[in-house]
């Protein structure tokens, strides 16, 4: 049973979540392997509705085994306030674990990230202000603090003496407090306390559910726009969603992954600044934006709202080779009575082009559009993809040939039950 990664193919928030909450029910192990606190996934099933930031959302199957991956970065107090939630909602954590490799997200990490922000002025990226770019900087730079280490407060100290005076001279600048010392080895105390039953090292777990050919899901935080290489740099987070960084980021050698599903919005939605040529400034950016209650999971900020764009998807199909694709809120499409899809972008020069040009000349492409009949009939209660009115399997099946891989998975309702599978070799 080779690995099946879910990855975002947009610009995030695609309804990963909602995905993998599905496929989990079936699934051996969940893991997560990149990001951190700044996803927002949502899961409503017979449990409730959650917003998962860090929990991998298979939580909810009791005999899923649910990983926060080497490649993630943790922030202990949100993971200890979700991991109250749910078991205040009946969810059993116990089979919740984090691996000693992951990184350890900081309060300087948080503090520095708002603070940058507020410098950058009208160039800021518009992050979650989670800490994730300072965090994943660190761990670059070899001055981060790995969740394994939390266990020897001696070490942590060591690399804190070198880290807090670069730390505390860049908020000087800002005009803020220094970080103290004694204040985060006492965090470091706390959260070693609460969470060391669940520091575990990975590589053995998953080997063996590697080899014991287990169905293993791996979970994409945020989408392939916002990817650190690929995405719109420098508007983009700071780890890489795409397939590709499955492995390093969960921890397997790259050949067991099998089957990539990359998840997207049946139109367009992005959080955050950065070029995003299919937004809708307008009546239409707007409608998307109630009908889809596209209000950000994390941060709560409105998303900006426009169609779904065929040259984005053309060139996320190729870097993450997605074996099919998994497409989510058809349903707010519904009332549309005619919808259109970007097939090219035109450049300054008149031209018009398929590929994704980088930041600068994205920044000035016009989108050319196509546009489709609408179907004006609600899908939430269709479960068969026969059922599916005429215009929307026309519309899925552009999709389809704009992607060039097959639709799986259609969902009608951000309910578990709300989804129509299609019988299909993922392959196929
Ligand atoms: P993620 O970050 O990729 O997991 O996605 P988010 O949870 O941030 O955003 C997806 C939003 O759409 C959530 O509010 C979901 O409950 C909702 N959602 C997911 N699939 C569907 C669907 O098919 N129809 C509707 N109406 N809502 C959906
Ligand atoms: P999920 O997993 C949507 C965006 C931010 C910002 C940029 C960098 O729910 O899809 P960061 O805090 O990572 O340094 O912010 O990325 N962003 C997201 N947008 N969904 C997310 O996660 C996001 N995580 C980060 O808005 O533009
Ligand atoms: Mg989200």
């Amino acid at each position: 049973m080779p690995v099946t990664a879910v990855v975002g193919a947009q610009w995030g928030d695609e309804g990963k979540g909602r995905i993998v909450d599905y496929l989990a029910q079936k699934a051996h192990m969940v893991i997560r392997y990149q990001g951190g606190d700044n996803a927002g996934h949502t899961v409503v099933n017979e449990f409730g509705t959650f917003r998962l930031h860090l929990v991998p959302s298979g939580i909810f199957n009791p005999h899923t085994v649910n990983i926060i991956g080497t490649g993630c970065v943790v922030n202990p107090d949100t993971l200890l306030t979700e991991i109250s939630t749910l078991e205040a909602a009946g969810v059993s954590t116990r089979n919740l674990y984090i691996s000693n490799r992951a990184h350890v997200i900081m309060p300087y990490h948080q503090l520095l990230d708002g603070l940058r922000e507020q410098a950058r002025g009208r160039s800021a990226i518009g992050t979650t202000k989670r800490g994730i770019g300072p965090v994943y900087s660190h761990k670059a730079a070899r001055l981060g603090i790995r969740v394994g280490e939390l266990a020897y407060p001696e070490r942590v100290q060591k690399r804190l003496s070198m880290v807090l005076p670069i730390v505390n001279r860049e908020l000087e600048v800002y005009g803020h407090s220094p970080v103290k010392m004694d204040e985060m080895l006492a965090l470091v105390k706390q959260w070693q306390e609460a969470l060391k039953k669940r520091i575990v090292d990975t590589v053995p777990m998953i080997r063996d559910a590697v080899n014991k050919d287990r169905q293993i899901l791996l979970e994409g935080q945020l989408g392939v726009m916002r990817d650190l290489d690929w995405g719109i740099y420098p508007y983009v987070t700071s780890s890489n969603p795409i397939a590709g960084f499955t492995p390093v980021g969960a921890g397997f050698p790259p050949h067991h992954v099998g089957y990539v599903i990359g998840v997207v919005k049946a139109y367009s939605t992005a959080v955050g600044a950065g070029p995003f040529p299919t937004e809708l400034h307008n009546e239409l950016g707007d409608r998307l934006r109630e009908l889809g209650q596209e209000y950000g999971a994390t941060t709560g900020r409105p998303r900006r709202c426009g169609w779904f764009d065929g040259v984005a998807m053309r060139y996320s199909s190729w870097l993450n080779g997605y074996t099919a694709l998994a497409v989510t809120k058809l349903d707010i499409l519904d009332s549309f009575e005619e919808i259109q899809i970007c097939v090219g972008y035109r450049l300054p020069n008149g031209t018009v082009t398929q590929e994704m040009p980088d930041v600068p000349i994205l920044e000035q492409v016009t989108p050319v559009y196509e546009s489709w009949p609408g179907w004006l009939t609600s899908t939430t209660h269709i479960r068969t993809w026969e059922a599916l009115p005429e215009n929307a399997k026309g519309y899925l099946s552009r999709i389809e040939e704009l992607a060039g891989v097959p639709v799986r998975f259609v969902s009608v309702g951000p309910e578990r039950e709300q989804m129509i599978a299609r019988e299909m070799d993922l392959r196929a």
